[in-house]
């Protein structure tokens, strides 16, 4: 007899399968699997072209960038940088658990993997309402980090004061970088501050999610409540991945 989540896991395969034709069905099937597990990475093979349609229908495309070891695009994004010694698309150090700037949600389609398969890293914070009493949400919602921004790879980045916390459409949003924290913060803040730290520390000692990605999935996160990463790659790693921040319709 076959399980409920084995029978989901075949209607995911023949949607994906069916492509163009379910185009429509499968983008609103993501958006609401977005809305109730906050990601949803499909080990399905699927044409480029049907990925960018897709993410075309989950919200407007504001930034597409190559995400893979590059040591001398890596050594120009940090000439470039005002916070240094931080990961980033094109270094094959580790990229610590964070949310993305600037985008509602984020996804990946995977071009090219290597033999080692490195995975993608995550944790869900979909449960942070039962953390955190509603002061503490307020406190945090007042607690700010520097988003970079940049107009092209070759100008400086610029920083801007956003929130570790806001509200959209009745929903909590984090924005959460260990290395976009700033120096120090009053008393009261740095307390729930430190709590909040503690809480991401426990999720990713008992909860981490690992998605191995291979060549041609595709992975698309609610990039409000999903912090990613992954792990070291190796220098001459082939791994390349498409990446697109999207503002939700
Ligand atoms: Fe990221």
């Amino acid at each position: 007899m076959q399980t409920q989540a084995a029978g989901k896991e075949i209607i995911w395969k023949q949607l994906v399968e069916k492509l163009p034709a379910t185009l429509d069905e499968l983008s609103v099937a993501i958006k609401n699997k977005l809305d109730s597990d906050g990601y949803l990475h499909l080990p399905w093979p699927m044409s480029m072209e049907d990925y960018e349609q897709i993410a075309r229908r989950l919200g407007t495309i504001v930034l597409r960038s190559d995400v893979k070891v590059d040591l001398d695009r890596a050594r120009n994004q940090e000439q470039v940088r005002h916070i240094r010694g931080r990961g980033g698309i094109y270094s094959p150090s580790p990229l610590h658990l964070h949310t993305d700037p600037n985008a509602d949600l984020v996804s990946w389609y995977c071009v090219e993997q290597d033999e080692s398969g490195g995975p993608m890293l995550m944790l869900d914070t979909g449960n942070l309402e039962e953390h955190f009493s509603p002061r503490e949400l307020e406190i945090l919602s007042k607690v700010d980090l520097w988003s970079p921004s940049r107009k092209s790879e070759t100008e400086a980045e610029m920083l801007t004061p956003v929130p570790l916390l806001s509200q959209k459409n009745g929903r909590y949003k984090i924005f959460f970088a260990p290395w976009l924290l700033r120096d120090s913060y009053e008393n009261e803040s740095a307390a729930i501050l430190e709590k909040f730290v503690a809480y991401i520390s426990g999720l990713e000692e008992k909860q981490l999610i690992s998605l191995p990605i291979k060549k041609h999935d595709t992975i698309f996160i609610d990039n409000g409540r999903m912090l990613h990463g992954r792990g070291a790659l190796p220098e001459t790693s082939r791994r390349h991945l498409i990446r697109l921040y999207l503002r939700a319709a």
